[in-house]
Order: C-alpha cells, then sequence, then structure tokens
C-alpha cells in the first residue's frame, strides 16, 4: 500500500535514531538492561554523573563508559556521551584532559539538596566562577539541573528563582559558556532559552510535555509521576509543547528516564524520577502527531542534539507505525528489580517497529 503523507492520516514514519541529550542508566546489576533499553532506539544519550559516588573525575566517567560498552556487547549502535559531576575541586587541568577526550562531553552542575543523588550537588552555584571560566576556555558545555538549593523554597517556584538568581547572573558572567538547561517545566524557563540562545538551550522531557501537576494528583498521588523538577501547570506545559514541535533549534529532547526500583517509588518517601525510556519516543511521536508538527520530529529527537554537541548525524533509521499496543505494568531488570515504565497498562498509539521490520510495505 503506498505511505500516505499528509500527517493527519500518516500511519508510517521513518525517522534516524534517537539522541537522548540527558539519561539515567544508573549502574551495577541494572546497568546492562537499562542500557539495552535505550539503545532500542537510541544512537546516541548523553549519561549522567549522579553515581553513588558520583564522577567526578575524567578516570572514573571514562571507566563508567567501558562498563556500559562491556554490558552492551559488540556493536550495539549506541554511543554513551559521558560527563562529570561539578564540584569545587574541579580543576581547571582535569576540564581541559576532559575536553581533549571524546568521551566526555560535558560537566553537570547539581545544586545541592534538589533531586536524586544531589547530596553531594553544589551549595552555592554562583561561586564557581573559576570552574565556568574554565569550561569557557575548554568549550565544553555546562549541563545545569535549573533548581534552586534553598531548602525553604517552595518546590514549585524552584526553576523561576533558579533563573532570576543563578542561571541569569551566570550567562551575563560567561557569555563564552555554553549551557543547557536541563528538563525545562515553565513557560518562564522557555523564554528565558529563547532570549538567550544559541549560547543557551534547552532539553525537555516526554513527561513534562505530555502531563500538568494534576496527573501527579490524579484522585490518588502517582507516585511514578514524581520527578524533579516537578510537573508544573498546563500553561507551562503548553509552552514546552510549543517550544518543542515549534522548529526551535534551541530545544530538543533528553527524555531524563530515571529509574527507580518499584518500592523506591511505592513508600512513605518516594525517590524522584520517571522511567520512560520504554515509551519515550513513541509518547513524544503521538504529541508530534497530534499538533500536527510531525515535519519537526526528527530534528527534535535527534540532529538539533547532534548540531549541539558535535556528534556524527546517525545512519541507523527507525520506523515507527500507528498500530496500538499495550505498554506492560512493570519491566524486570537484570537485578531481578521491577521497574515501572511512564504509561504503564496504557495502549499507546504509535509503535517502534523491531529493527528489521522497518522495510516498506
Ligand atoms: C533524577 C534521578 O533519579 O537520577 N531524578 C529526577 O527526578 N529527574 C535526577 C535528576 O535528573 O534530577
Ligand atoms: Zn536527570
Amino acid at each position: 500500500m503506498p505511505e500516505r503523507t499528509t500527517a493527519a492520516s500518516q500511519e508510517r514514519i521513518t525517522l534516524p535514531a534517537v539522541c537522548d541529550a540527558h539519561l539515567h542508566l544508573r549502574d551495577g546489576a541494572v546497568l546492562g538492561f537499562l542500557a539495552r533499553v535505550s539503545a532500542r532506539t537510541c544512537a546516541h544519550a548523553i549519561v549522567m554523573p549522579n553515581l553513588d559516588p558520583p564522577l567526578r573525575t575524567v578516570a572514573e566517567a571514562l571507566a563508567y563508559g567501558a562498563r556500559i560498552r562491556r554490558a552492551l556487547g559488540p556493536d550495539p549502535g549506541f554511543t554513551p556521551h559521558l560527563t562529570l559531576y561539578a564540584h569545587p575541586d574541579l580543576t581547571r587541568t582535569e576540564i581541559a584532559h576532559a575536553a581533549a577526550e571524546e568521551g566526555i562531553s560535558a560537566v553537570k552542575l547539581y545544586p545541592h539538596g534538589v533531586t536524586t543523588q544531589s547530596s553531594s550537588g553544589v551549595r552555592d552555584p554562583l561561586a564557581l566562577d573559576d570552574l565556568y571560566g574554565a569550561l569557557a576556555e575548554a568549550n565544553l558545555p555546562l549541563l545545569v539541573h535549573g533548581e534552586i538549593p534553598d531548602p525553604t523554597a517552595d518546590p514549585f517556584d524552584r526553576e523561576r528563582r533558579f533563573l532570576d538568581e543563578i542561571l541569569e547572573p551566570l550567562l551575563e558572567r560567561h557569555p563564552r559558556l555554553r549551557v543547557t538547561l536541563e528538563h525545562i517545566t515553565t513557560r518562564e524557563a522557555v523564554a528565558c532559552v529563547r532570549r538567550h540562545a544559541p549560547q543557551l538551550a534547552a532539553t525537555l522531557t516526554p513527561h513534562h510535555l505530555l502531563y500538568d501537576r494534576r496527573a501527579l494528583f490524579a484522585g490518588e498521588l502517582r507516585p511514578h509521576l514524581y520527578c524533579r523538577p516537578l510537573l508544573q501547570r498546563d500553561r507551562d506545559r503548553e509552552a514546552l509543547l510549543a517550544a518543542a514541535t515549534g522548529g526551535e533549534e534551541a530545544f530538543f529532547l533528553g527524555t531524563d528516564s530515571a529509574p527507580h526500583e518499584r518500592g523506591r517509588k511505592e513508600c512513605a518517601a518516594v525517590c524522584a524520577g520517571v522511567f520512560n525510556a520504554p515509551v519515550a519516543l513513541e509518547t513524544v511521536t503521538e504529541l508530534f502527531a497530534e499538533a500536527g508538527a510531525l515535519a519537526h520530529l526528527a530534528d527534535f529527537t535527534s540532529a538539533r542534539a547532534c548540531r549541539r554537541y558535535g556528534w556524527p548525524h546517525p545512519t541507523r533509521l527507525l520506523t515507527l507505525v500507528r498500530r496500538p499496543w499495550r505498554v506492560p505494568d512493570e519491566l524486570r531488570g537484570d537485578d531481578g528489580g521491577r521497574y515501572v515504565p511512564l504509561r504503564a497498562g496504557e495502549t499507546l498509539a504509535w509503535r517502534v517497529l523491531p529493527d528489521g521490520e522497518g522495510a516498506p510495505t
């Protein structure tokens, strides 16, 4: 049957493999499972350093990269791009060393105490001028978790306050530093990125594009939607969706897929993080199809991150078909752990065909 091409009626989409600009693969026994879940659709991913302990040196990051590659086996078609965890003792020499390593793409700033594994985070982000100067000189990007590290701050205001009190002065003081504001959640963040692009870019997650904070409190509390920064208002979600689908170079996909074992999500002190890798591309495709923006999908999921970080554009192609499928209630890791994916139990419209099944019909 000939392929139909209008956005509203399109049944089949072919696009390059995904570049996920923000991903948590964890470590240890669960690493192989998580790496395989992402390698299903991704050619490149920036892998976060918030392990326990965090990855603070080039040697630690490269050793982690080797563990990821070992867990995946030969020729997985997936390249992990490593990051260092920002801290006040990160020296100019170590930054120059990181910049010279092809496997290392960036330094990640976690403000203290704002999210999972941020107890080693930075208490005063504006006190790290030497670090930012060294990054700008080495042309190594800074990735930022944008929440103010003030324990008295209202959690729904933390991103907005970070923009005003930390990010704006930081960008002004370091005009040559390239910054990516990760997993943005508010319309103010969208406006801030537009003001400062191309110095500043932003990643957007599938869950912040799909849900506003009402979903977190829908009937019962939904711990699997608890992430940092928090889901915000519907008007914020609309601004994020417009930024994602509008063809702007500064906005691209970073899933922030951040799994925690089921028992750490369904308990009295819930870990922040949404495990969306099993449905990330399918969810974003659905949103772009609904918005009539499929023409911009591959730019958002792949090309812009390649241009931003200087990666080769993926040659592997994926095929998505409009064919309903049910998301499993949970997935089992190699560690025996149970992991609940985003949209568990829901029927989704789009499905990625396994490699080799994508030939045109
Ligand atoms: C992430 C995690 O679990 O590592 N959690 C989250 O809610 N996003 C950390 C992070 O990216 O903030
Ligand atoms: Zn993250």
